[in-house]
């Protein structure tokens, strides 16, 4: 069983950005993100600090704005604006989810579709959809199909399914792996919780990707002896026994699944890290794509 480190995976990603930051800097440029966040959701104050360190790493400048859980909706795309207008900023970010009063989908369309390093805004999506590269596709598809490439696992005419129909992972990466091309000409089939006969098709994986959000839910039954196996969740449990009071595990039951697999992502440690690489890459794209540099 191969498994599939996707710290060091990510650093190969980290080593081209590098590169890209440098040779825009050399004119001049600098890539700039900003990071919004609304409310103190633990979790989201951790993605959020991690986004911004790695941008500094990188040599991207970077801006993190923290607005309390209160914060209107108009305020929020207030700071959009204002952002979508700010000549030294090239993506733009909301981390989701926000507090339950703000609509989410508004706040998305307001963002510049230029900035939208996320790949969330409609102009985004629809471009996705019709593979226009002039894009961005969201961080996390972009990062498993990244893992699966540079393990050798070439989609092409495999069967990948996808467990999960989420807009941030299981859609986009239903898209992204049919699409014509490297990376792509997957047969792909999306199956989520209302599905039915779940471990049945699941068992037709070459490919299985698991973003469905719930701890341990993809076991033994679920696959297929010799199948890939990519764990996109990140799920908080909670371990008395950790000093933190918890621990991070992924949707798949590691160590029953882990003897039947051909490769496997762990969790920490496989998607998790290729999601910030991939956001980077965006930046330095929008960079490029906004200034021509
Ligand atoms: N929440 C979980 N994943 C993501 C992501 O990729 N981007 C944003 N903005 N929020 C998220």
């Amino acid at each position: 069983m191969q498994l599939i480190d996707g710290k060091r995976i990510a650093q190969e990603v980290h080593a081209e950005t590098r590169v890209a930051v440098e040779a825009l800097k050399a004119q001049g440029i600098t890539p700039g993100l900003a990071v919004v966040l609304v409310g103190d959701d633990p979790a989201s104050r951790a993605y959020v600090r991690s986004k911004d360190k790695m941008s500094k790493e990188l040599g991207i400048y970077s801006v993190k704005h923290e607005l309390p859980e209160e914060t209107t909706q108009e305020a929020l795309v207030a700071l959009v604006h204002q952002l979508n207008a700010d000549p030294a900023i090239h993506g733009i970010l909301v981390q989701s989810p926000p507090p339950a009063h703000i609509d989410e989908a508004a706040v998305v369309a307001a963002i510049d579709p230029r900035k939208d390093v996320d790949g969330f805004h409609p102009v985004n999506v629809a471009k996705l959809a019709l593979d226009d590269p002039t894009g961005f596709v969201p961080c996390t598809p972009l990062g498993c199909q990244r893992l699966l490439l540079a393990s050798g696992i070439d989609p092409a005419g495999k069967h990948a399914v996808i467990l999960g129909r989420s807009m941030i992972v299981g859609k986009p990466l239903a898209l992204l792996l049919m699409a014509k091309g490297k990376g792509g000409d997957a047969t792909v089939t999306v199956v989520h919780s209302r599905s039915r006969n779940l471990p049945e098709l699941t068992r037709q994986a070459d490919i299985l990707i698991a973003a469905i959000g719930r701890p341990g839910f993809v076991t033994a039954e679920h696959v297929r002896e010799g199948a890939v196996v990519i764990d996109v969740g990140i799920n908080r449990v909670e371990d008395p026994a950790n000093a933190k009071g918890y621990r991070i595990v992924g949707d798949v039951a590691f160590e029953e699944v882990a003897p039947k697999c051909s490769a496997l992502t762990p969790v920490p440690g496989g998607v998790g890290p290729m999601t910030i690489a991939m956001l980077m890459a965006n930046t330095v794209k929008a960079c490029r794509q906004i200034t021509g540099g």
